[in-house]
């Protein structure tokens, strides 16, 4: 198992950041009821705690994606292992992803999203490293840019370890 490294995002920087988030949408969604859909595994902790921050009506939906491989890098093909329950036609829809890296992965979903015809379609991510985008993507509401390191935590994987940690951290190398 990889050796953490240091620690890039504090519980209670992660925790504020989320309340904030939390407001905006609040505020955004104030008579638009919307359905999240959580991107698994890596959005499992984010959307819980995003969620208990949002005070209008919602409700919530799952995904779950692959991306061959269990490396640290995407390899570019996204396969979806786990669709959603509910039809998002005429729906406003919130997807919630844990970090957007290439922009590969959150590029196809909402590409197979928008085919749906949902009635507005945005993106709350925890992370965003700009610095490695591949293909540009929009995104709503961005908790932390981070630069270009690998990180696990609050959500976040390497080979399946490190999820429940309540901090984000980098991986000694
Ligand atoms: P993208 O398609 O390159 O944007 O990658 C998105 C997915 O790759 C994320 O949803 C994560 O599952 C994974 N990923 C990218 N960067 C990291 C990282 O630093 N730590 C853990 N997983 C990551």
């Amino acid at each position: 198992m990889a050796e953490l490294g240091r620690i890039i995002l504090t519980e209670q920087q992660i925790q504020s950041r989320v309340r904030d988030l939390g407001n905006e949408i609040t505020r955004d969604y104030k008579n638009t009821p919307f359905v999240a859909i959580g991107i698994l595994k890596g959005a499992f902790l984010f959307l819980g705690d995003l969620a208990k921050q949002i005070d209008t009506e919602m409700c919530f939906d799952f995904m779950a994606t692959s991306s061959y491989g269990r490396g640290t890098t995407t390899s570019g093909e996204v396969r979806i292992i786990k669709d959603l329950d509910d039809s998002i036609e005429g729906r406003h829809v919130l997807v919630v992803e844990d970090i957007i890296d290439t922009g590969l992965t959150l590029n196809y979903l909402l590409e197979v999203l928008r085919k749906r015809g949902p009635a507005s379609l945005k993106v709350c991510c925890l992370l965003d490293k700009p610095s490695r985008r591949q293909v540009p993507v929009q995104i709503d509401y961005v908790g932390f840019e981070i630069p270009d390191v690998f990180v696990v935590g609050y959500g976040l994987d390497c080979a399946e370890v490190y999820r429940n940690l309540p901090y984000i951290a980098s991986l000694k190398t």
